[in-house]
């Protein structure tokens, strides 16, 4: 091994310590910018590492239209990322990561792809590569087509609701098959016509197992997907012989498999009923309500802030009505207001709270919310029989006790224990259905106090009348 050599496979080993270390960062709001600034800086790192490689290596013979090819790749996917993060709002995270799976699925195949061509035109392609491409091409095509719908449903380009038509389930299990078929002919006889056949088979299922999915789900499907990218970057990475991509594939995949048990979990629905489809398209079902919500109590600005302003204790309970409604600044400054008077308070975050992993904690640390007030919950629940007022924005299905009964769509779900709280304010736009298309027995609850009104405004409201209370 030449010097630079052994030099390079260090750095690409401190480059992978940077990934695990920076994916241990991201457990907490307090050190989760910094983790991902490190992982990045590691990225950079194997990223220009593998360039200079390329420059010094005799075995890749780069030609100049290939360097310009390779730096305008760099050049393009750079300013891409930088424009589509920088740009997107946190509602649309969830499309945005799953345009990112769908380029690094993509990316990965298309190695897959231009590896096989080469060794098909050098004769040496041995059951030791066609292995590793065939699985890259079939997971990463998957994903790639798979992601592109998911993120089309998800921006509203594809609908959100469930899409199938007759013979579409026999047609993707043929193309499934079709894929496998082709991966198996690729490595007994390796040519190009079994690689056509595994990427067409792979693209086309990626499309079909993704459009019978209710657009609500989707995020689930998204970190299915992201585990799918890791496993198809981590065989390019045996594919080309390069154990970054196998590392950081490997981390990328576990961390998606296991997010996406835990969304799962959380939501109390197994991986295969998701997949299975056609459950929640995401929207709110509209303002019609039966039983026992039937019968609430409305409440107006100036109750909430009186209860508010002689409260000791208020818990805020956000949920995706307050993502929806950008309404995170409000929330924020709601509880600076409130704490500036001496009242103790805290957010309680559910782990399914909005449309996506992380999605509360992400909108109030934007709100600049102290992260001591952010309380898990296992944490807040046993906080809400002393509350005096539990102040719910935007959040349904995390808060209705319906779950701890048997028999309906969020039964065993986990939630936050709201109904304990002495008082309880929802404000929401009107009766409409959450995410599960239940109704909420919470607001028929007689300690309940509905305020009508879209989360921003409606927080602004409490905000201006509780200066006027403390004026
Ligand atoms: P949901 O149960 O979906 O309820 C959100 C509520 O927000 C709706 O009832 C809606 O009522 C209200 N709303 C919408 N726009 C609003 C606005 N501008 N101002 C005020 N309120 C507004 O939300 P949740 O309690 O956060 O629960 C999340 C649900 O999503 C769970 O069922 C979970 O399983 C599911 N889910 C979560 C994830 C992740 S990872 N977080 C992934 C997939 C699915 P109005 O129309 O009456 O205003």
């Amino acid at each position: 091994m030449s010097a630079f050599e052994t030099v390079a496979r260090l750095l690409y080993l401190l480059a992978a310590v940077t990934f695990v270390l920076g994916l241990h960062m991201m457990r907490s709001p307090k050190t989760a910018r910094n983790g991902n600034l490190l992982s990045a800086a590691g990225m950079a790192v194997a990223i220009v590492l593998t360039v200079v490689w390329v420059a010094v290596s005799d075995v890749w013979h780069v030609t100049t239209w290939g360097w310009v090819a390779l730096f305008a790749g760099l050049v393009v996917g750079s300013l891409g990322g930088l424009w589509g993060a920088k740009g997107v709002q946190m509602t649309a995270m969830p499309q945005m990561v799953s345009l990112f799976n769908a380029v690094g699925g993509g990316a990965a195949a298309v190695v897959a792809v231009a590896e096989m061509l080469r060794v098909l035109d050098e004769a040496h392609a041995g059951a030791d590569v066609t292995v590793f491409v065939g699985l890259d091409i079939l997971i990463g095509a998957i994903t790639f087509s798979g992601s592109l719908i998911a993120a089309g449903k998800l921006q509203g380009w594809v609908s959100g609701a469930p899409i199938s038509f007759p013979g579409s389930r026999v047609l993707s299990a043929l193309s499934a098959l079709g894929g496998v078929a082709g991966v198996v002919w690729l490595v007994i006889e390796p040519g190009v016509w079994p690689l056509v056949l595994v990427t067409v088979g792979a693209l086309v299922f990626g499309v079909l197992m993704t459009l019978p999915i209710g657009g609500a789900d989707m995020p689930v499907v998204v970190s299915l997907l992201n585990a799918f990218t890791g496993l198809a970057v981590a065989m390019a990475g045996f594919v080309v012989n390069n154990e970054i991509l196998i590392i950081a594939g490997a981390l990328v995949g576990a961390s998606g498999s296991i997010l996406t048990k835990l969304m799962a979990d959380a939501m109390n629905r197994s991986i295969l009923a998701i997949m299975i489809g056609g459950f929640g398209t995401g929207d709110s079902a509209g303002p019609a309500v039966v039983g026992a919500a039937a019968e609430v109590r409305r409440a107006d600005i100036d109750d909430v802030a009186l209860q508010l302003a002689y409260a000791s204790k208020v818990i805020i309970v956000p949920g995706y009505g307050l993502a929806a409604a950008q309404a995170q600044r409000e929330a924020g400054e709601l509880g600076k207001a409130l704490a500036a008077q001496g009242i103790e308070v805290m957010y309680a975050i559910h782990p399914v709270a909005g449309r996506m992993p992380g999605h509360m904690n992400v909108l109030l640390a934007e709100a600049d919310v102290p992260y001591d007030q952010l309380k898990e919950m296992e944490d807040v629940n046993p906080e809400f029989e002393s509350a005096d007022v539990a102040l719910v924005v935007g959040a349904n299905d995390v808060t209705n006790p319906a779950a701890r009964r048997t028999g309906n769509p969020i039964s065993g779900m986990p939630i936050l224990d709201v109904d304990k709280a002495r008082q309880i304010v929802v404000i929401k736009r009107s009766l409409g259905h959450g995410y599960a298309g239940l109704d909420n027995e919470l607001y028929g609850n007689p300690k309940t106090g509905m305020l009508f009104a879209d989360a921003k405004k409606g927080l602004a409201g409490l905000i201006s009348a509780l200066k006027e209370y403390a004026a």
